[in-house]
């Protein structure tokens, strides 16, 4: 790749949970490829967390430096991180880049993610979001910002991260019309139900997938299908171009299965999974969030434990149906990699 057609990224990356972290040790691997084969050289140039944040000046060549970001990972006596760092006074020291945002989904004020990504967008930066709960709240609004900044705004890591989701909905089925998307979108439920169908209690697969760093930061968010309702609306807007709001998916629940239903499910060789939908009758969209018990037939009955699934019913292209994309940290960071060398590939 020729150095004139590099494009010089900087990244900054606020959260640095499970998903921040992973997404880190990542892009330290991965330094290498993108620069030689996407044309991206990624930078570090800030790390915020909830009390304090790390910020190098300047931003750290990930090339030149990888041991330099085992430094920010995980110790607590590092030296750097100070405690009166704010990004709309960091941000204007670097050129713009992309904002990853990995803080947790709050999904009724948007939480310190939408002041975040507001920010960035409004200062000519490019974003990346793992973190649903700025895009259930204002959507529409932080679309317009980007356009009208001419950024992107991508979301992958948001519905579904590893499983390709709006990428096939945008991409691979352009030109079609998608009558009906059904998915299993969140990985921690759907492990649960595996378990659950092998046996083991609601409780303890619980605390498998929490053991597992799969959960959300609220875990509630995912066994009570909100996690699972927050994709299928920002899909749903997204491939739509639409403004539905959390009010209009119907949702329901994996934390009170009735022991009967697990078991008439066993009995007839079926599999509980939680689905989430959306069918487009005329002009009116149904969204919703279901438990249902799946026979050997339907497309997703094999996906089990971490793996997601979805399948689009189109109008021209029939049924398409996506497996995999385990449910981790890893494959989040993943999602948020692919849609930052996206955005430059194509500028
Ligand atoms: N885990 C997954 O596999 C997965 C998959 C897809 C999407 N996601 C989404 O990715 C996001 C991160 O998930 P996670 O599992 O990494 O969560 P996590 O482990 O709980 O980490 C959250 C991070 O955000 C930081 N934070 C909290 N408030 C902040 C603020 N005001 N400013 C800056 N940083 C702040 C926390 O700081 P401290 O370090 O100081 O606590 C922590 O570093 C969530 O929105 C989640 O929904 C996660």
């Amino acid at each position: 790749m020729n150095n004139k057609d590099m494009h010089e990224v900087s990244i900054i990356l606020t959260g640095f949970g499970n998903v921040g972290k992973a997404f880190v040790d990542l892009v330290q691997k991965k330094a290498e490829v993108c620069r030689t084969k996407y044309g991206v050289s990624l930078s570090l140039a800030a790390v915020f967390r909830s009390q304090k944040a790390l910020v190098f000046s300047p931003a750290l060549a990930l090339k030149d430096n990888p041991e330099g970001l085992n430094i920010i990972s995980g110790d607590e006596g590092i030296p750097g991180w100070k405690e009166d760092r704010r990004l709309a006074d960091v941000i204007e020291n670097y050129a713009p880049g992309v904002l990853v945002e990995c803080t947790p989904t709050e999904s009724y004020t948007g939480g310190a993610g939408l002041d975040y990504i507001r920010l960035a967008l409004d200062k000519g930066w490019h974003v990346v979001t793992a973190n649903k709960g700025p895009l259930v709240v204002d959507f529409f609004g932080l679309m317009e910002r980007a356009r009208l900044k001419d950024r992107c705004l991508k979301i992958s890591g948001a519905t579904a991260a590893a499983l390709p989701t709006l990428d096939v909905a945008l991409y691979a089925l352009a030109g079609t019309e998608i009558v009906r998307m059904e998915g299993i979108l969140n990985g921690t439920a759907n492990y649960i139900l595996t378990r659950i169908g092998e046996g083991s209690d609601y409780l303890t697969a619980l605390s498998e997938a929490q053991k597992k760093g799969i959960t959300e930061t609220d875990p509630a968010k995912d066994v009570q299908g909100w996690d699972t309702a927050f994709k299928v609306l920002l899909l749903t807007n997204a491939i739509f171009d639409l403004s539905f709001s959390l009010q209009d998916v119907k949702v329901e629940g994996i934390s009170e299965i009735d022991p009967g239903f697990i078991r008439d499910c066993r009995e007839k060789g079926e599999k509980l999974k939680l689905l989430g939908r959306m069918e487009k009758k005329e002009d009116r969209f149904i969204l919703e969030v279901k438990l249902l018990s799946l026979d050997g037939s339907h497309p997703l009955y094999n996906v089990d434990n971490t793996e997601k699934g979805i399948t689009f019913e189109t109008d021209t292209m029939s049924s398409v149906t996506v497996i995999g994309g385990k449910s981790d940290p890893q494959g989040t960071a993943a999602a948020l990699l692919k849609d930052i060398i996206n955005i430059y590939r194509y500028l």
